[in-house]
């Protein structure tokens, strides 16, 4: 495995692959890498010829008061774990090679609609943020397809209609998510958490599901459930920002009529902002 550090040494590298007409793979994180991201980097080997796997903490997908500053810096346990999972390349640009020009008046990329509700109500700016470095990153790798973790299901929603939009020629692969034993989605971010903090994390998962249970029940509106899981989780101190059923297919609010649903939940606890959700097909398949 190779650490490049800027796009103009991956350039001539990702070049000499295309010439054997090569298939590459894309796995972009933010690092301090756990199971969740290992997953998608196996999957991406099984897919491809080549896989790039990105490193970089991305300024302007954070708001002001969030944890950009302190989020974990972990290069070197990274670049471990990644040799141990054969892909070929890190790729760790620095801020100057993805933001040239700085990033208080840069060119971002904003996807309509999608990114104002459930998180983007909660964090403005963020999925532009988000939309902003993934391009960047598919334009300095190049990849035939890339791959991301449904654990955050609106920033896969965003990408899809994004590379839609833009017509740009890469294949996004959603990947399930990983968990811990207890159910907790296993995130970055669940390093926050103090002891007792991480023993009540699992509710958020047992919240799900029971909201789950309740719609295959059908006995219960969609807005009941979703108020009964908030005060769950008040009870429990969490600070609930959402817990909400949506259509899968757009993410809007859905009702008992639609079948095809997610249920989105985020929520403080401490000082870790948790995110998680499922999927439900309310006919039972
Ligand atoms: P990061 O939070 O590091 O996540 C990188 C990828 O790993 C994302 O696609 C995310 O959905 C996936 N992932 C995280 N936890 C997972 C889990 N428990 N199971 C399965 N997949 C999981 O998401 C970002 O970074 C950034 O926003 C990024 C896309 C890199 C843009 O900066």
């Amino acid at each position: 495995m190779e650490t490049i550090f800027s796009t103009a040494d991956l350039r001539p590298v990702v070049a000499q692959w295309r010439r054997r007409g090569e298939r590459i793979a894309f796995v972009p994180t933010m690092g301090n890498l756990h199971d969740g991201h290992l997953s998608l980097l196996q999957r991406a080997n099984e897919l491809a010829d080549r896989t790039i796997v990105s490193i970089f903490v991305n300024p302007i997908q954070f708001g002001q008061g969030e944890d950009y500053a302190k989020y974990p810096s972990t290069l070197q346990s990274d670049q471990e774990k990644l040799a141990r999972c054969g892909l070929d390349v890190l790729f760790a640009p620095n801020l100057r090679d993805l933001y040239p020009g700085g990033t208080e008046e840069d060119t971002r990329v904003t996807v309509p609609g999608l990114s104002t509700i459930l998180c983007g109500e909660f964090r403005p700016g963020h999925f532009s943020g988000v939309a902003t470095v993934v391009t960047k990153l598919f334009f300095s790798v190049q990849p035939d397809c890339a791959l991301f973790g449904e654990k955050d299901l609106q920033q896969l929603k965003v990408i899809r209609r994004m590379v839609d939009d833009l017509c740009i020629p890469i294949e996004i692969i959603g990947r399930p998510i990983i968990r811990e034993a207890d159910g907790l989605a296993m995130s970055s971010r669940n390093g926050y958490l103090s002891a007792a903090e991480r023993s009540l994390a699992p509710k958020i998962h047992q919240n799900l599901l029971a909201a789950r249970a309740a719609i295959l029940e059908g006995k219960q509106a969609f807005r009941s459930i979703e108020n009964n899981a908030i005060a769950s989780l008040r009870e429990a101190g969490f600070k609930p920002e959402y817990f909400s059923i949506r259509r899968t297919a757009d993410l809007e609010e859905a009702n008992e009529a639609d079948n095809d649903l997610s249920i989105l939940v985020a929520a403080w606890l401490g000082k870790a902002r948790l995110i998680d959700n499922v999927q439900v097909n309310a006919d039972g398949d």
